[in-house]
Formats: C-alpha cells, structure tokens, sequence
C-alpha cells in the first residue's frame, strides 16, 4: 500500500501562497509518480489573521504541527504589520517551540540561472550551509537600561550551549560524509573577536571531529574573510557551520551568488521532530496576486522536505532535476516578471517534467 504523509500548508503572507501552492503542485506531482500519497492541510496564519484577530499564532500551533510529518510554509512579512512583530511571533517562535535546531542552507547554482560571480558556473557554486537556528542571538536574551533617557542603554546577548554545539556538529560532520565531496567541514566565526562563544565553538568542533569524524577535513574561516571568498573563490566549500546570526547574514550572500531570491531554499530542521521548509526570500507584498512571483525557491523547499522529511530521495532529485531543465531550458531570468514565464507556469513545467520523469 502506498504510504501517506500528512503535510501542513502554511501559505503566510503575500506571495508565500502563489508560491507554496505551485510547490504543492510539484510535490503532488512527485507523489503520483513515486507511488505514495500526500495529505494537505492548510492553516492562516500570517498577518491577514493577525489584523483581523489581534492573535499573532495560537498557543496550541507547535502541538498541532507536531502531528504533521513535515511544513511547508511560503512566506511571513505583512506591510500593515510593524516588522518584527510576525517574524518573532510565528517563524522564530515556531524554529524555537519546533525545536527546528539546523537551518539547512544549500547553496547552487543551476544550469541557465544568471549569478553575479563572473566565470563561475553550476560545477563552482554548489555548497552547502548549516546554520545553528535555535541560540546565538536569536534567543531574544538581554534588554534596556534608562530606556529613552540620553544614558540609555541596550544589551543584547548571543547566548550560545555545548550541547546546542554539539547537535548543530553533529548535523553539519555527518552531512559532511553524505554529500560526500571535499569531505571537509568549515567552521565559520570570529576566534579573533567572540573569544568566548567561538571558544567554545572551536573545542566542540575539534574534539567532535577528532573523536568521532577521522574521515572529515575540518577546516576554519573568520566570517569576514568568509564573505570574500564566496565571492571569489566558492568552489572551495562543500559544507559550512555556522552560528544563528552569521549564518543568517552568509546566506542571503549565499542566495545572491545562486541567482538570488528567487531560486535559494532552505529548512529548519529537527531531525528527531518535524521540521519546516521555506523560500527564504520573504513575501514580496507588492508582487501579491500579480502571478509573476518566481516560484522555484519554494519548489526547491518542496524538493528539500521530500528527501530530508519523508525520505522520498529519488522523488527530491527527480524534482531537482526538473528544476534544472525549467532553469535551463525554460525560464528567462530568475527574476519576478521577467521569468519568460507566469508563476503558475512555472510550476506547471517543473510538475510536468516531474511526470515526465526528466
Ligand atoms: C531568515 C530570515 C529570518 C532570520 C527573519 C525573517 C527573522 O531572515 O530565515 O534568514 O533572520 O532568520
Ligand atoms: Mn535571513
């Protein structure tokens, strides 16, 4: 009998829905071909509910999700709404209460997507971002001291665990020996500046590496000199690990040498627990209902949720490689509008090359 996964649809806000729901589309597709079955079930959550209710995410949506093998959310950011206000309420505080503790960042150019790196080509750019998503200083900690006063102060502090260390290792040394490439694992940070939270940082990675990953490389960069070398030099990575807040920062650069927002996905990832997949390119309001919003870094998250949620491999790189023959063969510019193709076409080539079996 085929097997049935349960899936919840977050669509969120502005574009998150056009493009989760052409990422649905492909999943579907994926499903009928590989013979197993998806359950879908949406929720509103986002800034519409938010305005009409005054309640930003019920208490009980981290229990109710649970029940779900995986989420596929399009996209959180209201223009009505203050920032901050939904990203905190709903995406944050589903990555903390989810206990979501990698964001999972790959980072690839495929065939015919434009990137600003000049000469670089899909064999340069393939690498891949392990982000801890759950500490560091995400974790709300800190406050204000004489707040609106002229001595007014404001601490925020990175508050980082051995043990949050350690699962986020953990994660980033044994995708390391999947992927199976360079073998190498580099740590990203700042030992010369943050010489306590990189302190610990470093002792968990060596002593993880050299206890229990004899066959991984580890190597470290500062994360300055990071940013230059995606730059320059991005075939050198084959996978990073990084704090919440650099690889926050790092990745938007990651996105933007891949061929922008339009095509970077990623997850957040519990690997015990359920786990969450995004564009990470936010809702882009003004683009709402236009149907000219690029739709593949949702599909890209689709393809993501299938092999690490499900465990659907062939289906994720069947879907992958319809992807590349959409980017390759079909689409004119990652770009919103000038795609060559409508939002729903997109997703309608990449379903039909998923059926195809390209
Ligand atoms: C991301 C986003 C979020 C983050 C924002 C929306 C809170 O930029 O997923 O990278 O900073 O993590
Ligand atoms: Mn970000």
């Amino acid at each position: 009998m085929a097997k049935t996964y349960k899936l919840a649809f977050l669509g969120g806000d502005g574009t998150g829905p056009e493009v989760a729901l052409e990422a649905k589309k492909v999943l579907n597709a994926a499903a009928a071909k590989f013979d197993f079955k998806l359950e879908w079930e949406s929720f509103d959550w986002g800034g519409d509910r938010y305005l009409a209710t005054g309640e930003i995410l019920p208490d009980s949506a981290a229990d109710t999700l649970r029940q779900f093998d995986a989420i596929l959310l399009g996209a959180i950011g209201h223009p009505d709404v203050k920032p901050g206000i939904l990203e905190k309420g709903i995406l944050l505080r589903l990555r903390f209460e989810l206990q979501q503790y990698i964001n999972l960042r790959p980072v690839k150019l495929y065939p015919g997507v434009w990137t600003p790196l000049k000469d670089k080509e899909p064999k340069d750019i393939d690498f891949v971002v392990v982000r801890e998503n759950n500490e560091g200083l995400y974790t709300g900690s800190g406050g204000f001291l004489k707040k609106n006063t002229p001595e007014e102060v404001a601490i925020q502090t990175s508050i980082q665990s051995r043990a949050g260390c350690d699962r986020c290792l953990r994660y980033a040394f044994d995708l390391t020996r999947r992927r199976s490439r360079t073998k190498t694992l580099v740590l990203v940070g700042k030992t010369n500046v943050l010489t306590y939270e990189y302190d610990l940082w470093e002792r968990a990675f060596h002593e993880m590496g050299e206890r229990d990953y004899k066959d991984i490389k580890r190597d470290y960069n500062h994360v300055d000199a990071c940013c230059m070398w995606f730059v320059k030099n991005p075939e050198w990575y084959d996978v990073i690990v990084t704090n919440n807040m650099f690889g926050d920062i790092i990745t938007d650069l990651g996105a933007m040498i891949q061929g922008g927002m339009g095509i970077a996905a990623g997850g957040n990832l519990n690997p015990e627990g359920v786990s969450m997949y995004e564009p990470i390119g936010g809702s882009a309001p003004k683009y709402t209902g236009m149907n000219i919003i690029n739709p593949m870094a949702a599909i890209g998250a689709g393809a993501m949720l299938l092999e690490y949620s499900l465990g659907q491999v062939a289906a994720a790189q069947a879907v992958e490689r319809a992807m590349m023959k959409t980017t390759g063969e079909r689409m004119k510019s990652m770009a919103a509008g000038k795609m060559g193709l409508s939002t729903t076409q997109v997703g309608d080539t990449v379903a039909q090359f998923v059926t195809d079996g390209v």
